[in-house]
Protein backbone atom coordinates (compact mmCIF):
# COMPACT_ATOMS: atom_id res chain seq x y z
CA UNK A 1 0.00 0.00 0.00
CA UNK A 2 1.22 3.47 -1.19
CA UNK A 3 2.78 5.40 2.09
CA UNK A 4 0.88 8.73 0.87
CA UNK A 5 -2.39 6.63 1.66
CA UNK A 6 -1.29 7.07 5.18
CA UNK A 7 -0.71 10.37 5.45
CA UNK A 8 -3.71 11.63 6.61
CA UNK A 9 -3.50 9.88 9.74
CA UNK A 10 -0.20 10.85 10.43
CA UNK A 11 -2.04 14.15 12.33
CA UNK A 12 -4.59 12.87 15.06
CA UNK A 13 -5.83 16.57 14.87
CA UNK A 14 -7.01 16.84 11.55
CA UNK A 15 -8.20 12.94 11.50
CA UNK A 16 -10.34 14.08 14.40
CA UNK A 17 -11.36 17.05 12.94
CA UNK A 18 -12.63 15.13 9.97
CA UNK A 19 -14.53 12.84 11.87
CA UNK A 20 -16.23 16.15 14.00
CA UNK A 21 -17.81 17.03 10.46
CA UNK A 22 -18.63 13.25 9.39
CA UNK A 23 -20.89 13.54 12.23
CA UNK A 24 -22.28 16.78 12.56
CA UNK A 25 -23.13 16.54 8.56
CA UNK A 26 -24.21 13.05 8.66
CA UNK A 27 -28.32 12.38 8.02
CA UNK A 28 -28.21 9.51 10.13
CA UNK A 29 -28.00 10.43 14.08
CA UNK A 30 -27.23 7.34 15.43
CA UNK A 31 -23.32 6.94 16.31
CA UNK A 32 -21.82 4.26 13.71
CA UNK A 33 -19.92 3.24 16.67
CA UNK A 34 -22.85 2.35 18.74
CA UNK A 35 -24.28 0.30 15.39
CA UNK A 36 -21.25 -1.99 15.09
CA UNK A 37 -21.34 -2.57 19.11
CA UNK A 38 -25.02 -2.79 19.41
CA UNK A 39 -26.18 -5.34 21.68
CA UNK A 40 -22.82 -6.34 22.58
CA UNK A 41 -22.51 -7.10 26.33
CA UNK A 42 -18.46 -6.50 26.29
CA UNK A 43 -18.38 -7.11 30.58
CA UNK A 44 -16.51 -10.49 29.25
CA UNK A 45 -13.70 -8.62 27.43
CA UNK A 46 -10.57 -8.49 29.76
CA UNK A 47 -7.94 -7.61 26.86
CA UNK A 48 -8.44 -6.26 23.79
CA UNK A 49 -6.40 -5.21 20.45
CA UNK A 50 -7.88 -2.34 18.68
CA UNK A 51 -5.53 -2.70 15.12
CA UNK A 52 -5.30 0.60 13.24
CA UNK A 53 -6.62 2.61 16.36
CA UNK A 54 -5.78 5.79 15.20
CA UNK A 55 -6.99 8.68 17.68
CA UNK A 56 -8.98 6.25 19.09
CA UNK A 57 -12.31 6.89 17.71
CA UNK A 58 -13.72 3.16 18.34
CA UNK A 59 -11.66 2.55 21.40
CA UNK A 60 -13.81 5.62 22.91
CA UNK A 61 -16.67 3.67 22.80
CA UNK A 62 -15.26 0.56 23.36
CA UNK A 63 -13.36 1.61 26.66
CA UNK A 64 -16.06 2.38 28.38
CA UNK A 65 -17.95 -0.59 27.50
CA UNK A 66 -15.74 -3.59 28.91
CA UNK A 67 -14.46 -5.05 31.87
CA UNK A 68 -13.51 -2.62 34.51
CA UNK A 69 -10.22 -4.04 34.61
CA UNK A 70 -9.67 -4.06 31.32
CA UNK A 71 -6.20 -3.42 29.02
CA UNK A 72 -6.81 -2.39 25.66
CA UNK A 73 -3.99 -2.13 23.66
CA UNK A 74 -3.93 0.06 20.11
CA UNK A 75 -1.95 -0.14 17.55
CA UNK A 76 -0.93 2.02 14.51
CA UNK A 77 1.32 2.89 12.19
CA UNK A 78 1.90 6.65 13.32
CA UNK A 79 3.09 7.06 16.62
CA UNK A 80 1.76 10.53 16.77
CA UNK A 81 -1.88 8.86 17.69
CA UNK A 82 -0.19 7.13 21.24
CA UNK A 83 -1.42 10.26 23.06
CA UNK A 84 -4.97 10.90 21.88
CA UNK A 85 -5.57 7.14 22.08
CA UNK A 86 -4.21 7.01 25.68
CA UNK A 87 -6.19 9.82 26.83
CA UNK A 88 -9.60 8.60 25.65
CA UNK A 89 -8.69 4.90 27.37
CA UNK A 90 -7.93 6.63 30.68
CA UNK A 91 -11.01 8.70 30.49
CA UNK A 92 -13.25 5.96 30.33
CA UNK A 93 -11.25 5.01 33.51
CA UNK A 94 -9.48 1.50 31.44
CA UNK A 95 -5.72 0.97 31.34
CA UNK A 96 -4.19 1.42 27.77
CA UNK A 97 -0.83 0.41 25.60
CA UNK A 98 0.52 1.65 22.58
CA UNK A 99 2.06 -0.20 20.11
CA UNK A 100 3.69 1.49 17.33
CA UNK A 101 4.12 -0.62 14.30
CA UNK A 102 3.44 -1.45 10.78
CA UNK A 103 0.73 -4.40 10.44
CA UNK A 104 1.40 -6.44 7.67
CA UNK A 105 0.86 -10.42 7.88
CA UNK A 106 2.18 -10.92 11.74
CA UNK A 107 1.04 -9.90 15.25
CA UNK A 108 3.55 -10.62 17.54
CA UNK A 109 1.44 -12.02 20.40
CA UNK A 110 0.97 -15.51 21.91
CA UNK A 111 -2.17 -17.55 20.75
CA UNK A 112 -4.98 -16.57 22.07
CA UNK A 113 -4.24 -13.83 24.21
CA UNK A 114 -7.15 -11.41 23.32
CA UNK A 115 -10.91 -11.73 24.25
CA UNK A 116 -11.90 -8.86 21.30
CA UNK A 117 -9.97 -7.77 18.62
CA UNK A 118 -10.93 -4.50 16.39
CA UNK A 119 -10.58 -3.11 13.32
CA UNK A 120 -12.17 0.05 12.43
CA UNK A 121 -12.15 1.59 9.37
CA UNK A 122 -8.70 0.04 9.08
CA UNK A 123 -8.18 -3.92 7.69
CA UNK A 124 -8.11 -3.18 4.26
CA UNK A 125 -4.44 -1.71 4.41
CA UNK A 126 -3.83 -5.24 6.20
CA UNK A 127 -6.42 -7.69 5.57
CA UNK A 128 -3.57 -10.26 5.46
CA UNK A 129 -3.76 -10.14 8.75
CA UNK A 130 -7.06 -12.09 9.31
CA UNK A 131 -5.32 -15.74 9.51
CA UNK A 132 -3.38 -13.83 12.43
CA UNK A 133 -6.25 -12.30 14.51
CA UNK A 134 -7.75 -15.83 14.37
CA UNK A 135 -4.49 -16.88 16.06
CA UNK A 136 -4.36 -14.44 18.44
CA UNK A 137 -8.11 -14.37 19.66
CA UNK A 138 -9.35 -16.58 22.12
CA UNK A 139 -11.95 -19.51 21.42
CA UNK A 140 -14.65 -17.52 23.42
CA UNK A 141 -13.43 -14.30 21.80
CA UNK A 142 -14.96 -11.90 19.54
CA UNK A 143 -13.58 -9.98 16.53
CA UNK A 144 -15.67 -6.64 15.41
CA UNK A 145 -14.72 -4.52 12.27
CA UNK A 146 -16.30 -2.06 10.37
CA UNK A 147 -15.53 -0.68 6.55
CA UNK A 148 -16.89 1.12 3.61
CA UNK A 149 -18.87 0.35 1.23
CA UNK A 150 -17.43 0.27 -2.11
CA UNK A 151 -20.73 2.17 -3.47
CA UNK A 152 -19.96 5.35 -1.24
CA UNK A 153 -16.52 5.75 -2.38
CA UNK A 154 -18.23 5.84 -5.99
CA UNK A 155 -20.25 8.55 -4.41
CA UNK A 156 -17.60 10.58 -3.00
CA UNK A 157 -15.23 10.49 -6.22
CA UNK A 158 -18.49 11.76 -7.89
CA UNK A 159 -19.67 14.60 -5.73
CA UNK A 160 -15.49 15.51 -5.52
CA UNK A 161 -15.38 15.51 -9.40
CA UNK A 162 -11.51 13.14 -8.66
CA UNK A 163 -10.38 11.76 -11.61
CA UNK A 164 -10.93 8.55 -12.84
CA UNK A 165 -6.65 7.08 -11.71
CA UNK A 166 -7.36 8.79 -8.46
CA UNK A 167 -10.73 6.96 -8.26
CA UNK A 168 -9.32 3.48 -9.11
CA UNK A 169 -6.85 3.76 -6.58
CA UNK A 170 -9.50 4.81 -3.69
CA UNK A 171 -11.47 2.26 -4.89
CA UNK A 172 -9.33 -0.36 -5.05
CA UNK A 173 -7.90 0.31 -1.09
CA UNK A 174 -11.67 0.12 -0.47
CA UNK A 175 -11.68 -2.91 -2.24
CA UNK A 176 -9.67 -5.18 -0.15
CA UNK A 177 -12.08 -5.30 2.50
CA UNK A 178 -15.34 -3.59 2.10
CA UNK A 179 -18.88 -4.08 3.18
CA UNK A 180 -19.60 -5.55 -0.11
CA UNK A 181 -16.63 -9.03 -0.09
CA UNK A 182 -16.01 -8.44 3.84
CA UNK A 183 -18.40 -11.24 4.54
CA UNK A 184 -16.94 -13.60 2.37
CA UNK A 185 -13.62 -12.65 3.32
CA UNK A 186 -14.53 -13.04 6.60
CA UNK A 187 -16.52 -16.40 6.60
CA UNK A 188 -13.29 -18.07 5.42
CA UNK A 189 -11.78 -17.14 9.28
CA UNK A 190 -14.95 -17.65 11.38
CA UNK A 191 -17.73 -20.17 12.33
CA UNK A 192 -20.09 -17.56 12.79
CA UNK A 193 -20.41 -14.04 10.79
CA UNK A 194 -22.59 -11.37 11.74
CA UNK A 195 -23.73 -8.53 9.55
CA UNK A 196 -24.63 -4.65 10.43
CA UNK A 197 -25.56 -2.07 7.68
CA UNK A 198 -25.57 1.57 8.43
CA UNK A 199 -27.01 3.73 6.26
CA UNK A 200 -26.15 7.25 6.03
CA UNK A 201 -25.32 10.08 3.86
CA UNK A 202 -23.72 13.69 4.81
CA UNK A 203 -25.14 16.82 3.83
CA UNK A 204 -23.54 19.44 2.68
CA UNK A 205 -25.48 23.39 2.47
CA UNK A 206 -24.76 26.87 1.55
CA UNK A 207 -22.83 27.19 5.01
CA UNK A 208 -21.15 24.76 4.67
CA UNK A 209 -18.58 25.05 2.11
CA UNK A 210 -15.51 25.14 4.30
CA UNK A 211 -16.60 21.78 6.00
CA UNK A 212 -17.14 19.92 2.40
CA UNK A 213 -13.67 21.21 1.48
CA UNK A 214 -11.77 19.90 4.54
CA UNK A 215 -13.54 16.75 4.10
CA UNK A 216 -12.62 16.51 0.50
CA UNK A 217 -8.78 17.65 0.59
CA UNK A 218 -8.64 14.86 3.69
CA UNK A 219 -10.08 12.19 1.10
CA UNK A 220 -7.89 13.27 -1.56
CA UNK A 221 -4.57 12.70 0.58
CA UNK A 222 -5.68 8.55 0.68
CA UNK A 223 -4.49 9.06 -3.49
CA UNK A 224 -0.85 8.20 -3.76
CA UNK A 225 1.55 10.53 -4.72
CA UNK A 226 -0.71 13.68 -2.80
CA UNK A 227 1.08 15.09 0.18
CA UNK A 228 -0.11 17.35 2.95
CA UNK A 229 -0.97 20.87 1.82
CA UNK A 230 -1.61 19.97 -1.34
CA UNK A 231 -4.58 21.74 -2.98
CA UNK A 232 -7.69 20.34 -4.34
CA UNK A 233 -8.15 20.57 -8.22
CA UNK A 234 -9.41 23.64 -9.03
CA UNK A 235 -12.46 21.39 -10.87
CA UNK A 236 -13.44 20.25 -7.97
CA UNK A 237 -13.39 23.45 -5.56
CA UNK A 238 -15.23 25.26 -8.87
CA UNK A 239 -18.11 21.93 -9.02
CA UNK A 240 -18.90 22.10 -5.22
CA UNK A 241 -19.03 25.88 -5.50
CA UNK A 242 -21.51 25.94 -7.97
CA UNK A 243 -23.52 23.59 -6.06
CA UNK A 244 -23.75 25.30 -2.86
CA UNK A 245 -23.99 28.93 -4.44
CA UNK A 246 -27.26 27.72 -6.09
CA UNK A 247 -29.04 27.25 -2.70
CA UNK A 248 -28.21 23.52 -3.74
CA UNK A 249 -27.11 20.94 -1.20
CA UNK A 250 -23.54 18.09 -1.88
CA UNK A 251 -25.24 15.10 -0.50
CA UNK A 252 -22.62 12.28 -0.18
CA UNK A 253 -23.48 8.73 0.24
CA UNK A 254 -21.84 7.20 3.88
CA UNK A 255 -22.95 3.92 3.97
CA UNK A 256 -20.92 1.57 6.33
CA UNK A 257 -21.16 -2.27 7.41
CA UNK A 258 -20.23 -3.61 10.62
CA UNK A 259 -19.26 -7.35 10.96
CA UNK A 260 -19.16 -8.96 14.25
CA UNK A 261 -17.37 -12.52 14.52
CA UNK A 262 -17.44 -15.39 16.83
CA UNK A 263 -15.77 -18.85 16.50
CA UNK A 264 -11.97 -18.82 15.11
CA UNK A 265 -11.27 -21.08 12.80
CA UNK A 266 -7.61 -21.18 13.85
CA UNK A 267 -5.39 -22.56 10.62
C1 LIG B 1 -9.15 5.31 8.58
S1 LIG B 1 -8.06 5.28 9.93
C2 LIG B 1 -9.06 4.51 11.18
C3 LIG B 1 -8.60 4.82 12.56
C4 LIG B 1 -9.53 4.35 13.68
N1 LIG B 1 -9.56 2.91 13.78
C5 LIG B 1 -10.91 4.90 13.49
O1 LIG B 1 -11.88 4.15 13.44
O2 LIG B 1 -11.01 6.13 13.35
C6 LIG B 1 -6.91 3.98 9.53
C7 LIG B 1 -5.81 3.85 10.54
O3 LIG B 1 -5.04 2.68 10.24
C8 LIG B 1 -3.67 3.00 10.37
N2 LIG B 1 -2.93 2.08 9.50
C9 LIG B 1 -3.04 1.95 8.17
N3 LIG B 1 -2.21 0.99 7.72
C10 LIG B 1 -1.57 0.50 8.79
C11 LIG B 1 -0.60 -0.53 8.98
N4 LIG B 1 -0.13 -1.26 7.96
N5 LIG B 1 -0.16 -0.79 10.24
C12 LIG B 1 -0.63 -0.06 11.29
N6 LIG B 1 -1.56 0.91 11.17
C13 LIG B 1 -2.02 1.19 9.95
C14 LIG B 1 -3.58 4.44 9.93
O4 LIG B 1 -2.40 5.08 10.40
C15 LIG B 1 -4.85 5.02 10.52
O5 LIG B 1 -4.66 5.51 11.81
Amino acid sequence: MAVSSLWPFQCPSTHETISTIIQRRSTNSTDVREIALCDLDLSFAKDILDLGCGFGFMAETLARRVAPDARLVGVDTWGANEAPFLEKIAAAGRRGRFVCMQLASRLPWPNRSFDLVVCSYSLYYFVDILSEVTRILAPHGLFVTLTHTESSMVSLLRSAGLDHDAGSELLTLTGRFSAENGGSLLKRWFGEVTRIDYQNSLRFGAGHMDELLTYLRFKQLLVPDSEPGDDLPEAVVGFAGTLLSRGGEVVIEKNDTAFQCRRPLCP
